[in-house]
């Protein structure tokens, strides 16, 4: 059952959590907030408050905490839909209703999933299979090891138009089905349909969750064209998925860098040279969609480790179509960035993609491009003096006003006006303003000996510690263990988290690799837990114990995945809340203390996203 967000807000500002909770159990006012025995545990002093401002209770002694529909489910013990209901009817709300047409929508792509599973299973039977031979050696003779080969699920379209129709129809999938993810294709002479892949290679494409989605097939030695790209269809658009994606969101964790490559090869030699975190766009330019993604896989600015550049690095063939792929992507992010937000650039020398420089220099060839990859403001300033001449006011009048131009592009403020400054010091020290810094700032032209940083480290506030997301942090790894399917439904949220303490931080990262890397159906707990212990038990056991289960009954192994999945969803919006709420605090300190304009835009940029995070809660709470 769905309930659309806005009813449930509805709903919660309709009925003040205090009169809800006010006709269960005594709450006396403290404060802005009420307080009372916690329902939840037995106590004799109150540590239960209620907060009618921000729609939630929370409980100091047992960690129950909740709004409106939460407190309900708990209390009156209902299920999701039950408690919705019975405060629609307190509210004097009429309940929508999820529409047939939904649902078999969402059936119907349940079932195109899982035949694109399907033939990505033959299509790798095929691989190996006699008929695979040439295919397999193809494979092989581009270094490619069947460890690679199974791990990225490669695969072998034969030459017959009709073996995985025939397979796939005798399955029980229909014709329409496969013409519909554009896997057959209707004959243009007859009435008959013959498979689109035929003697390729074939890379699945994956979804953000790593489910194939589409495919990309490479003719076997010279040919054209050299590779065919499944079409677009309703599970899948080119210009919003990157290949690798779920592998990168893991490796993100592991501390990997985001690299952004041009072909599926590529990916796939990085990932064997140990840079997991390297993604390709399926076929055309890198979109402003796909960054965007790349950006979103990132820990909030405030979950950052300092000493870390997270942004993703871009690094495209060394030939001029390479070139001019990143100077497009370098375009189309320039509007977009934030100081939270940006791109590096790292620039192959001569006409060699990252697979054969690696292939043929090994990878430390490739961790000197890397290190030389370039933040923005170099590639733009190198960028405009790309073969300019700058003797003359004119010429370096010119230059400036390209600087201008590309600097007003950038939408942020604050970061626009830190681009400005940076190049209008530049371009002062260059130009003889300060003539002995003129001769310290050599070297126009010279991007390419890689990038020093030469701008102070700024003041930056730091998160005071608290201990308060500990039992949290155990009680979302207890349920992820012992209820692994419920990554399929929040894994993107649990890979983007980032634990306070150390021994939770990593085995939620190995946790999340082991079940991003998991494609074949659920992974039982029992194999999850078999994964884990192998690097010990001390840690699992801490998270799965008695001391977790008190507060919070529905992470036990088991407990229905249905209370499982509620659990979640009430944990994960406390976390949230509480992570914006404390955010908040301090920068309503922060602006108290020195009235700035940018501790202003801060306090109102949170105070949006706590808007934004309200109504991504009530789509949480939607899904259970
Ligand atoms: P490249 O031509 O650089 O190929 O295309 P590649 O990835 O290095 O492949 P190998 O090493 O020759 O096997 C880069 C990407 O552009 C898309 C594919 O996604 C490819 O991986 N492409 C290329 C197509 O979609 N169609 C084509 O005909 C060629
Ligand atoms: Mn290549």
């Amino acid at each position: 059952m769905s309930f659309p967000p806005a009813f449930l807000e509805e709903i919660r500002n309709r009925l003040p959590l205090s009169g809800v909770i006010g006709a269960r159990l005594r709450l006396v006012r403290a404060g802005r907030e009420f307080k009372g025995c916690c329902p939840f545990h037995n106590e004799k002093t109150p540590s239960f408050y209620v907060n009618d401002d921000k729609q939630f209770f929370h409980c100091f002694g047992c960690g129950a905490h909740g709004d409106v529909i939460g407190f309900t489910m708990r209390n009156d013990r209902m299920s999701f839909p039950e408690a919705v209901e019975s405060l629609a009817g307190q509210a004097g709300l009429q309940v929508p209703r999820d529409t047939p047409v939904e649902r078999e929508k969402f059936d119907a792509e349940k079932r195109l999933l899982q035949l694109l599973d399907r033939v990505t299973a033959w299509f790798e039977e095929q691989l190996f299979a006699p008929g695979g031979r040439e295919a397999l050696a193809y494979l092989r003779g581009r270094g490619l090891s069947d460890d690679a080969i199974r791990r990225f699920r490669l695969g072998y379209a034969p030459n017959d138009g009709q073996s995985l129709l025939r397979k796939m129809t005798g399955e029980g999938y229909k014709i329409e089905e496969l013409a519909a993810v554009g896997l057959a294709k209707k004959a243009e002479d007859r009435n008959e349909y013959y498979s689109f892949f035929r003697n390729r290679v074939l890379f699945p494409v994956g979804d953000r969750r790593g489910r194939t989605v589409a495919f990309g097939a490479r003719i076997m030695g010279e040919g054209e064209p050299k590779y065919l790209n499944s079409p677009d269809h309703p599970l899948f658009h080119k210009g919003q998925l990157l290949y690798g994606l779920s592998r990168a969101r893991a490796a993100l964790g592991q501390g990997q860098p985001i690299i952004v490559v041009e072909g599926y090869m590529d990916v796939i030699a990085l990932a064997e040279a140990g840079y997991t975190g390297a993604v390709a766009p399926l076929g055309t330019a890198l979109t402003e969609d796909q960054i965007q993604i790349l950006w979103k896989l990132l820990p909030a600015p405030d979950n950052r480790e300092a000493s870390r550049d997270y942004s993703p690095i871009l690094c495209f063939d060394g030939d001029n179509a390479g070139l001019r792929a990143a100077a497009r992507a370098v375009e189309r992010a320039l509007p977009l960035l934030t100081p939270a937000q940006t791109l590096r650039i790292a620039t192959m020398s001569g006409a060699k993609d990252p697979d054969e420089l690696i292939r043929q220099s090994g990878k430390s060839a490739f961790d000197a491009i890397l290190k030389q990859a370039q933040p923005m403001i170099e590639v733009l300033w190198n960028n405009a003096l790309e073969n300019r001449q700058l003797r003359t006011p004119e010429e370096r009048g010119a230059f400036a006003a390209i600087l201008k131009s590309k600097v007003a592009q950038i939408k942020d403020e604050q970061l626009r006006h830190l681009y400005h400054n940076e190049f209008r010091k530049r371009i002062d020290d260059a130009f003889g303003w300060k003539p002995r810094e003129f001769v310290k700032r050599e070297g126009f032209g010279g991007g390419k000996q890689g990038w020093k940083p030469s701008l102070p480290t700024p003041n930056l506030v730091r998160r005071s510690p608290s201990n308060g997301p500990r039992i949290m942090e155990k009680i979302l790894l207890a349920l992820t263990i012992n209820h692994p399917a419920l990554f399929d439904e929040f894994g993107e949220e649990f890979a983007r988290l980032q634990f306070q303490n150390a021994d939770y931080e990593q085995l939620r990262q190995r946790v999340v690799e082991i079940l991003s890397d998991h494609h074949d159906g659920p992974l039982d707990p029992e194999g999850l837990y078999r994964h884990l212990s192998e690097a010990g038990s001390e840690v699992l056991d801490d998270i799965l114990s008695d001391h977790t289960y008190t507060h919070a009954e529905f992470a036990r192994a088991h407990c229905a995945l249905d209370q499982a999945r509620k659990g979640w969803v009430s944990i994960w919006n406390k976390h949230l809340q509480d992570q914006l709420q404390s955010d908040l605090q301090e920068a309503k300190r922060r602006f108290k203390e020195d009235g700035s304009d940018e501790s202003l835009s801060r306090l109102n940029a949170l105070r949006a996203q706590i808007e934004t995070m309200n109504e991504a809660a009530s789509a949480m709470d939607d899904k259970a």
